[in-house]
């Protein structure tokens, strides 16, 4: 244990803060505290209480240790120099005998604190790493636990539970993100809700095996974080290698989740990558035409996307050699000869001269036994020497990590994209890795060949597509330009998978499109109207055979574009504010932007409730939260059943406390408003 505190360091940013007490010994920086900025501290106000850097059982700590390292399982930590501060970072070295570590905290401008640690093996023999996680103190306040899990085609279902004593740990050894990742782990004062109370949330940005957790102590200790799932061996460093643990990102709110989110989105938006050009609307051919690729229907559907003012037609699945259904073809990316004589470049300049880009799937990560790559390389295949994993979709996973594989896949992709002149790929990733001797080095492989081909293609945008959103995490998110949600266009469910999915990431990297009025995937009929405004708060797109459409259809949906593009603006860039409501038949999200002037809400109404009579529906209030108290404002309904507010003004505080009265929608119904500043 330290002897006494010499020094109080604390970092601060937006309102939150880490602050750490330092010994005047060389045990370890311990964390006093995390959540609201204090202001000035001193030693005499924390006691001695507090959690070490990388706590182990040398420290006391009886909790998931933070290391777990070595040819023997106890690291003990000292530092090597003094701990280096800034207003903003933590930088600290420290040692046992054979390895040395270094922590880096970084609490960004928008209040996100990023961890992430890196062991070297300075010993003569090898080193085992079996855990490097990030953990952060969170106070005896925090009773309640949020996290996610799912399925394919309904991902980031919430869960709800009490923080109770022992370990919630959400592990994933999926060898991707998962469709049932936890995404966000949040735990907060009772009750907390979209615009109240105090929450305290960890993601892990890791798309390989990673654990989110939980933990109380007998001693009424707790935390909250996670790292990187390692199977025993998986990270073994021979003298003189490093293993860095993925970055964890932290948030602290004392608003709600309104306030995590905000803080996520913010810290997403201020990356140097992040897409600033207006979100082209997108036509993607899975669901309209799946594997039946024909140059004439795809002319005459990218014909009849442009004119209803589509700017970015994708070519999905079906397109390479062998690939008439998903039986065959993964890894052999070449334009089929027998469908595409003459490659994809007339298709890709027939899209081109129509003003939009052109997007082409790929899913470079497979094989399926059942194409030439297969036939040729059999030894590619990620799998223990002599065992193949069982096949899933009819494919498996190619190891990245052997050079001859990279160097393949990185020649194929750059030369697909020269010639047909690609702009964007949808990237996507369709089975979980079974049995893979290991998914530490092909998850920094494929983040590698992301890497390689931007390189070499700088114009190049990329979606991060995994059956879905089974591959959503801030890791992949350093390489790629927006997510693939989920595989349904469903509205009713798609509006519970965007509003949780939008607790990480902000609309503009969520794609959302429209299909037909029957869902492909659930069966679902729902309205265009409720299609339209649900895909609105995303990156939106079609899905859909457009030349099947009625020309009422397609006048819809030329209106829904104009809208999209005079809004993207201000969804693209504005704060995502989640009214608290008690009313869970319905979900009302909001986008406001920085100088509170504009505003677009969605009511979207799910299911029926004892109060929606069709024949005398009883009014809902529906208040709107986020905007400028003093402000006052007009409303207006750009889609969905009409309403007049007859040139009615509003008062920002009003309008979050009173209101507007507004009939209670059937289910499968939707309604936007758009919010103005008067005079603006
Ligand atoms: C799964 C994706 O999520 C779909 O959108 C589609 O691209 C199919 N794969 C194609 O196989």
């Amino acid at each position: 244990m330290p002897d006494t505190i010499q020094q109080i360091h604390t970092l601060a940013a937006d309102g939150a803060a880490l602050v750490f007490a330092l010994s005047n010994d060389d045990t370890l920086p311990r964390i006093v505290h995390w959540g609201a900025d204090p202001g000035s501290a001193t030693a005499a106000d924390y006691g001695s209480s507090a959690l070490p850097l990388l706590a182990g059982q040398h420290d006391g700590w009886q909790g998931r240790p933070g290391i777990v390292a070595g040819p023997f399982p106890h690291v003990r930590l000292r530092l090597t120099e003094p701990p280096t501060f800034t207003a903003t970072t933590l930088t600290v070295k420290a040692s046992d005998a054979g390895i040395e570590v270094v922590g880096e905290y970084v609490l960004t401008p928008e209040g996100v604190l990023r961890i992430r640690y890196t062991a070297t093996n300075t010993d003569s023999s090898a080193w085992n790493i079996s855990d490097l996680r990030c953990l952060l103190p969170v106070p005896d306040e925090a009773q309640e636990i949020l996290d996610f899990t799912g399925r394919w085609a309904l991902e980031r279902v919430p869960q709800r539970l009490a923080f109770a004593f022992g370990t919630h740990a959400r592990e994933n050894r999926r060898g991707r993100t998962g469709h049932d990742a936890a995404t966000v782990l949040a735990v907060g004062t009772p009750g907390f809700s979209h615009r109240a109370g105090q929450v305290w949330a960890v993601h892990i940005g890791w798309s390989g095996n990673h654990e989110h957790l939980a933990e109380r102590l007998p001693d009424a200790t707790a935390v909250i974080g996670g790292g990187e799932l390692l199977h025993p061996g998986e990270v073994t460093l021979r003298p003189g290698q490093s293993y860095t643990s993925p970055w964890a990102y932290f948030a602290w709110s004392d608003t709600g989740l309104d306030g995590i989110r905000g803080r996520f989105h913010r810290y997403l938006r201020s990356r140097p990558q992040h897409p600033r050009k207006p979100r082209p609307v997108v036509l993607n051919t899975w669901e309209a035409v799946y594997f039946n690729h024909d140059l004439g229907k795809l002319k005459a559907l990218a014909d009849q996307a442009a004119d209803v003012g589509v700017e970015r037609f994708v070519l999905d699945d079906g397109w390479f050699r062998y690939r008439r259904d998903d039986h065959a073809g993964l890894g052999d990316w070449f334009a089929d000869e027998t469908v595409w004589p003459d490659g994809l470049k007339p298709l890709a300049d027939h899209v081109h001269e129509r003003g939009m880009q052109f997007g082409l799937w790929f899913e470079p990560e497979m094989v399926n036994p059942n194409s030439d790559l297969y036939r040729a390389h059999p030894d590619w295949v990620l799998a223990d020497p002599g065992r193949l994993p069982y096949e899933f979709r009819q494919q498996h996973t190619l190891d990245l990590a052997n050079p001859s594989v990279f160097a393949y896949l990185l020649d194929r992709l750059s030369v697909m994209v020269t010639e047909a002149t690609v702009d964007f790929i949808k990237w996507d990733h369709n089975r979980d890795l079974i049995e893979a001797p290991q998914v530490h080095d092909q998850t920094l492989a494929v983040y590698q060949l992301f890497a390689a081909l931007k390189q070499r293609h700088p114009h190049l945008e990329i979606e991060s597509c995994s059956s879905g959103g089974a591959r959503i995490d801030f890791g992949v998110l350093e390489h790629t330009d927006r997510v693939w949600t989920s595989d349904t266009n469903d509205p009713l469910d798609r509006q519970q998978i965007q509003l949780w999915t939008g607790l990480l990431l902000p609309p503009e990297l969520m794609g959302a499109h429209v299909g037909p009025e029957k869902t492909h995937i659930t069966g679902r009929v729902t309205s265009l109207g409720m299609r339209c405004a649900t895909a609105l708060f995303g990156h939106a797109g079609l899905e859909w055979d457009l030349t099947s459409c009625s020309p009422r259809e397609l006048a819809e949906i030329a209106d829904w574009i104009t809208l999209y593009k005079r809004s993207r603006e201000l969804l693209h860039t504005g704060a995502v504010v989640v009214p608290d409501r008690a009313d869970e038949s319905s979900v009302v999200i909001g986008v406001v932007s920085a100088d509170q002037a504009h505003a677009l809400f969605s009511y979207a109404q799910l299911t029926s409730t004892p109060s929606n009579t069709p024949l005398s529906p009883a009014p809902i209030r529906l208040r709107f939260a986020g905007l400028a108290p003093l402000m006052e404002y007009t409303l207006k309904v750009v889609l969905g059943p009409d309403l007049d507010f007859d040139g009615a003004v509003f008062g920002g505080r009003a309008l979050e406390t009173i209101g507007v009265p507004v009939r209670r929608l059937n289910p499968a119904e939707a309604m936007v408003f758009e919010i103005r500043k008067v005079g603006s």
